[in-house]
């Protein structure tokens, strides 16, 4: 299958919306069963035992009150799926018979996309080539028995389509040459090289295990292989080819991406044959890198499948690098994506298990068995407290050792953007040092005044760890289920979108007393604005705003705000917008107070500091109680 990123026009799209059903299309993935107007199932996407996904028919729209899930028909496909946009449009028109015409490509187009076709064919045809040795082939029985000798099954050679290339410099070549195959394109997909003299080539695997490595669909992008024995290099891995990225790729995501979604995590490991090991003892949520570390492209991939991301080391050295790396691409990931103000959706919970010392997974489970290390990654910590275990463990508790521990982790900490969370964190370390709070406050202020002075900008620290925050890693407060949705704007804020989004009569009101100045989350007020720009009088509105909604974060906010019903009537919302408005005026009045942190903030004024926040967390206590009263008056 090709992935064609080809225009759709917007009239075939509409037409497919009309004439499909979410409910329909859903149905075929999930039991769904009639509750009241809407259908509620199990969730697709995390595992649960009562039903919380929940799809209007209404609204042709999907929600998960469980895990945050949501949009529409298309949505759904992607997701349960893992297809792009136009191959979910696609895959609708099929079923509902609608022709969908390809925009005609350029010859450059075309060439690049024949000669990725070329490349995908090859290593498929390599792939089974080698696959076939290992079964079959008599010299391929010294490979056969060193699998055995590591306790891999016969099945597991079969669903990782592991294979044997041959002692020798041509076997490969041979077996193309025969099917009239250049050597040209062979070299292009790394599995030939050319030799010094330029008088032809010779095959770049030989004598080693070969493991196919796969992409998300399916398509066979590169090989890594292993010696038999000691001998150097241990692995030897395709290059970088016009289908091979391994900052992009990970090794088992095809097998184990169904399993990632249904369990909603992923184990991230390092090696092949960790990623075997797992699978064959059932833990199939399991991907390694491949010799890289994991990148913002992975991390991107891989939040596609699951929430919960689980790396695992085979020491604390590794963890703690790799926690570090993590806090680094987070970071990263957030100022650049601001630059395209694009909103990341950030939900990845990050945890870090070490195995005990000189255990891979490989040899943990194969030793200790799945039970054991289910367990160990269960109590596996979240980046922040295991880079604190790390500091008290290494440094220890003596004078010295605290103050090394407070150098070691004043960065991790200026990461974590959500002024409570840090906090709370502060508070944590203050008590396992026994020293004030203040204190430790004040190196990360440092520290957060160092990165802006580096050029990021001046809220990223903040913004970088605000997605560790949200990650888990750093736990709010209330602890507990939320969905993702919930987490975001103040209830107030929320309610006033949810109304715009089902009760259009309203924005007229909104517009008036311009009521989304007063909203503090750039998120929904981004939102606001966004329902402002939609034609009110359309009859899926709100399937409408997903479908041109510019990120999937956006998306399920409009599926969790839309679905949350309401009997709405004009006179209940104006008086909501009143109140909310009201609210709006009087937290500008108190702006003063913001400028008089910021101050403190420059001035490094750390008693100041507190003290403000401390006044500002009040006054944001009591507002917040003001705006609980007025929503359940309503
Ligand atoms: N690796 C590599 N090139 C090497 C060594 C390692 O690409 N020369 C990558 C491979 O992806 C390998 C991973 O790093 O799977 C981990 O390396 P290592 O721990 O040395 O190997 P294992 O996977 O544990 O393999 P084995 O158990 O067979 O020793
Ligand atoms: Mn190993």
């Amino acid at each position: 299958m090709l992935l064609l990123a080809v225009f759709i026009p917007e009239e075939k799209i509409s037409e497919i919306k009309n004439a499909a059903d979410i409910v329909d299309v859903v149905s075929e993935a999930v039991l769904l069963k009639k509750a009241g107007k809407n259908h509620v199932g199990l969730c697709p996407f995390h595992s649960e035992k009562t039903p919380s996904f929940t799809v209007s028919p209404d609204k042709q729209i999907f929600y998960c009150f469980g895990c945050g899930t949501g949009g529409n028909i298309f949505s759904f496909l992607m997701k349960q799926q893992g297809l792009s946009f136009p191959e979910a449009v696609r895959a609708l028109g099929k079923r509902y018979g609608i022709d969908i015409p390809d925009r005609p490509l350029s010859p450059e187009q075309k060439k690049k996309i024949s000669e990725r076709e070329k490349l995908f064919d090859i290593n498929r045809r390599t792939m089974e080539f080698y696959h076939q040795a290992l079964k079959s082939s008599a010299a391929g029985q010294v490979a056969r028995s060193y699998l055995q000798k590591r306790g891999i099954s016969q099945k597991t050679i079969d669903d990782f389509k592991l294979g044997y290339a041959q002692q020798g410099w041509d076997n490969l070549l041979n077996h193309f040459s025969k099917k009239r195959i250049s050597p040209v394109l062979l070299e292009k997909s790394g599995l030939v090289l050319p030799k010094k003299n330029k008088a032809g080539y010779y095959d770049r695997f030989r004598d080693r295990i070969m493991f196919p490595i796969f992409d998300a669909s399916l398509q066979v992008v590169g090989f890594g292989g292993r010696v038999l024995d000691d001998s150097l290099p241990k692995y030897l891995n395709s290059p970088e080819t016009p289908v091979y990225n391994k900052r992009r790729s990970l090794y088992g995501i095809q097998r184990a991406k169904d399993k990632c979604r249904s369990a909603g995590s992923v184990f991230i490991v390092e090696g092949y044959l960790d990623v075997i090991a797992l699978h064959q003892h059932g833990v199939e949520n399991s991907v390694a890198t491949l010799g890289t570390a994991l990148t913002p492209d992975h991390v991107r991939l891989l939040t596609r499948f699951a929430g919960r991301m689980v790396l695992v080391y085979d020491s604390d050295d590794a963890g703690i690098r790799s926690a570090r790396r993590c806090i680094d691409t987070f970071w990263k990931e957030h100022v650049d994506f601001r630059r395209q103000d694009v909103y990341r959706e950030e939900n990845a919970d990050t945890h870090i298990l070490v195995l005990p010392a000189g255990h891979d997974p490989d040899s943990f489970i194969f030793e200790k068995g799945p039970d054991l290390f289910m367990e160990a990654a269960s109590r596996a910590p979240g980046i922040i407290t295991f880079l604190m275990n790390c500091a008290i463990e290494k440094y220890g508790l003596s004078t010295q050792g605290k103050v090394n521990i407070l150098k070691e982790m004043q960065a991790p900490l200026a990461a974590i953007n959500d002024r409570v969370a840090q906090g709370l964190y502060i508070q944590k370390l203050a008590e396992r040092l026994g020293i004030a709070e203040n204190a430790i406050l004040e190196r990360v202020s440092e520290v957060a005044a160092h990165i802006t002075k580096r050029g990021f900008a001046a809220d990223a620290p903040a913004a970088a760890a605000d997605s560790l925050y949200r990650s888990g890693s750093v736990k709010p407060a209330s602890e507990g289920q939320h969905s993702q949705t919930e987490a975001i704007g103040n209830r107030f804020e929320r309610q006033i979108v949810a109304m715009m989004l089902q009760f259009a009569d309203i924005l007229p009101e909104v517009v008036k007393l311009n009521a989304l100045s007063y909203f503090e989350n750039k998120t929904l007020k981004n939102l606001g604005e966004y329902i402002l720009k939609s034609d009110p009088t359309s009859v899926d509105r709100v399937s409408e705003l997903m479908s041109r909604a510019d990120s999937d974060q956006k998306q399920t906010l409009i599926a969790s705000l839309s679905m949350v019903d309401e009997s709405w009537n004009m006179k209940g919302c104006l008086r909501l917008l009143g109140k909310f408005v009201e609210n709006g005026q009087k937290m500008r009045d108190s702006g003063v107070l913001e400028e008089q942190i910021k101050a403190a903030e420059q001035s490094n004024d750390h008693d100041l500091l507190l003290k403000l926040l401390n006044q500002k967390q009040k006054m944001a206590e009591r507002s917040e109680k003001q705006k609980s009263a007025a929503l359940t008056e309503k």
